[in-house]
């Protein structure tokens, strides 16, 4: 129920922290199989100097980038509960007018070394940067992918249903609703009650009470906050991933934390986080935004974060 305070978890493990270090060093602080999603974006290759000796993105190659990418989620595997998600936002980049196709080249790397790939989200950004390239497309996309550590794993698709569309109460569709059921029943009771016609996945597509399944292209303009000097995550992007990869009071882990969206989003969903950063600027802005949101919030980090 929303705005009731949730059971606190004892402030251990770093629980309710941002802990500023390199990631692969301050994951293996944390305790195996404690969290319940991982939520992240990593540095895009390439792209920025975060003044920090081994910081990530710097590498001399993409494919030095990628294995340490890979050791990082190595260590994010050890620590996600049996059940745990991985929702991962990746950019990618031009080398030489070249695409590189790093979040799919992460994907599959991932794939090989035992994450389950569930789902590839296409983040349509409406507000991107106009380019000015002329020979090929102006991207305004970037991947966020849906991992898993094992086939049973959390899942709350309801939490996240979104509006009907074609089989809506108005549809003008030739046949209508009639394909789909009489009005008041379900396949289980009333009207419906043992129409073999309407197999789950028919009867989500046109009446589910909370709306339709999520699909996978999300439109989330992109958000700015003028004190980051990188992209910060919209909190619409990672709204979905935190309601349906976590339940209630669960542990929400970012290992590049930024300037602390995830923390933020995890604490107004009622769930706990961890947040990791090697920039020491970034971990200041991470807790400062903790640390006011939190005087507001029924449900909040601990007060000596
Ligand atoms: C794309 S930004 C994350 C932005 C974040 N999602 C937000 O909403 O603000 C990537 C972050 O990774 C951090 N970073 C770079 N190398 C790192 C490393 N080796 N260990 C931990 N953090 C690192 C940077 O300091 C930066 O804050």
């Amino acid at each position: 129920m929303p705005g009731t305070a949730v059971k606190f978890r004892e402030k251990t493990d770093f629980v309710d922290s941002v802990i500023c270090d390199d990631a692969l060093s301050a994951l293996s602080l944390i305790r195996s199989g404690i969290v319940d999603a991982i939520v992240t974006s990593p540095p895009y290759y390439g792209q920025r100097d975060y003044s920090y000796p081994n910081q990530i993105g710097s590498e001399a190659t993409a494919e030095a980038y990628l294995e340490r990418l890979l050791e990082v989620f190595k260590e994010c595997m050890r620590v996600l509960k049996e059940t745990g998600t991985l929702w991962l936002n990746l950019g990618d980049k031009y080398a030489d007018g070249r695409l590189l196709g790093l979040p799919w080249r992460l994907a599959l790397a991932l794939q090989a070394n035992g994450w389950i790939l569930r789902s590839d989200v296409i983040w349509w950004k409406p507000n991107a940067m106009p380019s000015s390239v002329k020979n090929r497309l102006t991207c305004d996309h970037e991947y966020l992918f849906f991992l898993t550590k094992n086939n049973a794993y959390y899942f709350d698709g309801d939490a996240i249903r979104e509006p009907h569309v074609t089989f809506s109460e108005h549809s003008r569709m030739m046949g209508g609703r009639n394909h789909f059921g009489k009005r008041g029943g379900t396949p289980e009771k009333g009207k419906n009650c043992g129409n073999q016609n309407l197999h789950r996945a028919r009867w989500d597509q046109a009446f589910h009470p909370k709306g339709r399944n999520k699909r996978t292209v999300w439109e989330v303009p992109l958000s700015k906050f003028p004190d980051a000097h990188f992209a910060v995550f919209p909190e619409k992007l990672i709204e979905p991933c935190i309601l349906a990869g976590s339940p209630d009071g669960g542990l929400v882990l970012d290992p590049f934390i930024g300037s602390g969206t995830t923390a933020l989003v995890a604490l107004r969903l009622r769930r706990h986080f961890i947040g990791i950063d090697c920039s020491k600027r970034y971990c200041e802005m991470a807790e400062n935004r903790i640390r006011e949101q939190s005087l507001v919030l029924p449900f909040s980090a601990s007060p000596d974060l």
